[in-house]
């Protein structure tokens, strides 16, 4: 069972190991938004807190869209996230972490 912190909406939310951040997403009230979910628009930009090893690899498309400088500091995009175990704590765009 993994674990992961909304940070912004301060939403902490049980899910299965390997469940995919957008459907949590859907399944819980957060603020994150999504667009295209396929990598492309960057809607769901977020910031990893922490946790960062507890979740799936980088993919071609966050490779694509995101700089390398902003992946170094724990930037993805959300609907290519899957939590792999643990706990992960994530914030984004325009909501300062506390
Ligand atoms: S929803 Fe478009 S990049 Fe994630």
């Amino acid at each position: 069972m993994a674990k992961i912190l909304f940070q912004p909406d301060n939403i902490t939310h049980d899910c299965e190991d390997g469940s995919a951040l957008i459907d949590i997403c859907e399944e819980v009230d957060v603020s994150l938004s999504f667009g295209c979910t396929e990598g492309t628009c960057g809607v769901c930009e977020l910031t990893v807190l922490d946790g960062w090893e507890n979740l799936s690899k980088v993919t071609d498309e966050e490779k694509e869209y995101l700089y390398e400088e902003d992946i170094a500091n724990g930037m993805r995009l959300g609907c290519q996230i899957k939590i792999r175990r643990a706990h992960t704590v994530i914030t984004w765009k325009g909501v300062r972490a506390k």
